[in-house]
C-alpha cells in the first residue's frame, strides 16, 4: 500500500536498470538505463505503473469498462486497452486528431486488442482541447447509455492516482541506484502529461533518496509549465493528505516545438542507441528526451565523469507511425541490398 492506496499487480517489477557500456565510454559520463519500456503487457510502457493504480480505483468502483482519451496514437491508450482486456474490462478511446489514414503504430495495436478508438477531427469552430473534451463526453455518453459502468481515465492517466505509478518506480529506483553503487544519479526523464515526472519527484523527495531528476518537456506547454506543475503537486499533496515540495526541474529548451513533430536531431538520437546498445527508443518521447541528454551532455549541463540514469518510458510503437516512418526510411534506406 502507497501513501494509503493499493493497486492491481499486472507487472513484473522491478524493471532492470542496465549499464550503457558503449555510449558511457563515447560520452564521458557513467550512463544507465531504467528499462520501463519492459513492462510487458501490450508492448509496454510507462503507463502501466499507472495504471495498476487507477485499475484497482475503477473495479473498486465496479466498473465495466475504461475509457480514456489522448492522440491518434496515444500509448496511453493502448496501455488502457491492454489493462482493460486483463482485467475482462471493456475498453474506448477518444481522440481530437484526424484519422491518419493508416492503421498502423499504436492504431494498430489498439485494433489487435478489440478497443474502438473514436475520432473528433478539425471541425474549425473547436480548438483541439475542446474537440477532446467533447469526443470524450460523447463517448461516455454513448457507453453509458448501453448500460456500461464507466470508470474515466484523463489523458496520460496524470491525476493524483497516476501519480502513485512512479512514486512507486521512485522507491524502486533508489534502491537499484544503491545497489549499483550510483545513488546520486541524475534521473532524466521525458515530460509529456507530467504523471511520470511528478510521481519521481515527490517519491524522491518524499522518501529521502539522494537521485537527482531532471524532466525534458517534449511539446510545449500552453501556459508555463512551472505553473502546471505547482498546480498538479498542490493537488497530489491534498488528494494524499501529505505536504511534500520538491524543486521542480524542469527544461523546455528540447521540445522542439510541437507534439510528436518529426525531427532530424532526435532520428539521430535514436539511430544512435540502436547503433550502439540494441535499444529502441520512440520519435514522440524518448527520443526527444535522449536528444536532450546528448545536447545536455555536450554543452557541460552534464558534467563529465557524472552517473545519470535515462528513464525508458517506452512508446516504440510509434516509430511505425507514417510521417516518422517516411523520413527514416529516406535516411537508411542504403541498408537494403537487393543483390
Ligand atoms: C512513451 C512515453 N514516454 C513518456 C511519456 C510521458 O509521460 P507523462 O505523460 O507521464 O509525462 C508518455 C506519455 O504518453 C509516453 O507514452
Amino acid at each position: 500500500m502507497l501513501l494509503g492506496r493499493n493497486k492491481i499487480s499486472l507487472l513484473h517489477l522491478p524493471t532492470p536498470l542496465d549499464h550503457l557500456g558503449n555510449i558511457s565510454a563515447d560520452l564521458g559520463i557513467d550512463l544507465y538505463i531504467k528499462r520501463d519500456d519492459m513492462t510487458h503487457l501490450g508492448m509496454g510502457g510507462n503507463k502501466l505503473r499507472k495504471l495498476e493504480y487507477l485499475a484497482k480505483d475503477a473495479m473498486n468502483q465496479g466498473a465495466t469498462m475504461l475509457i480514456t482519451e489522448g492522440g491518434a496514437q496515444t500509448n496511453h491508450g493502448r496501455l488502457t486497452a491492454a489493462v482493460a482486456t486483463k482485467l475482462g474490462l471493456k475498453c474506448a478511446i477518444a481522440t481530437a486528431d484526424k484519422y491518419p489514414g493508416e492503421i498502423s503504430s499504436n492504431l494498430l495495436l489498439d485494433g489487435l486488442m478489440n478497443c474502438p478508438v473514436y475520432f473528433k477531427a478539425e471541425d474549425g469552430i473547436h480548438s483541439r482541447n475542446e474537440r477532446l473534451k467533447m469526443c470524450a463526453e460523447e463517448v461516455v455518453a454513448k457507453y453509458e447509455a448501453e448500460g456500461e459502468k464507466v470508470y474515466f481515465i484523463p489523458l496520460g492517466g496524470s491525476n493524483e492516482l497516476g501519480t502513485l505509478g512512479y512514486y512507486e518506480c521512485s522507491i524502486e529506483l533508489t534502491k537499484q541506484s544503491k545497489d549499483s553503487g550510483i545513488e546520486d544519479a541524475l534521473v532524466v526523464t521525458a515530460i509529456g502529461s507530467m504523471g511520470t515526472y511528478m510521481g519521481l519527484a515527490v517519491g524522491f523527495e518524499k522518501e529521502n533518496s539522494k537521485l537527482d531528476l531532471v524532466g525534458l518537456s517534449i511539446m510545449p506547454y500552453t501556459n508555463s509549465i512551472y505553473e502546471h506543475a505547482d498546480t498538479y503537486l498542490d493537488s497530489v499533496n491534498s488528494f494524499f493528505g501529505i505536504d511534500v515540495k520538491p524543486k521542480f526541474n524542469i527544461s523546455t529548451d528540447y521540445d522542439r516545438g510541437a507534439y510528436n513533430n518529426p525531427v532530424k536531431e532526435v532520428r539521430d538520437a535514436i539511430y544512435y542507441m540502436a547503433k550502439k546498445e540494441a535499444i529502441i527508443l520512440d520519435p514522440c518521447y524518448t527520443g526527444k528526451a535522449f536528444a536532450g541528454l546528448l545536447d545536455m551532455v555536450n554543452k557541460g549541463k552534464i558534467s563529465k565523469g557524472s552517473s545519470v540514469i535515462f528513464l525508458h518510458t517506452g512508446g516504440q510503437p510509434g516509430i511505425n507511425t507514417p510521417h516518422h516512418r517516411l523520413e527514416m526510411e529516406k535516411e537508411l534506406k542504403d541498408y537494403i541490398h537487393l543483390i
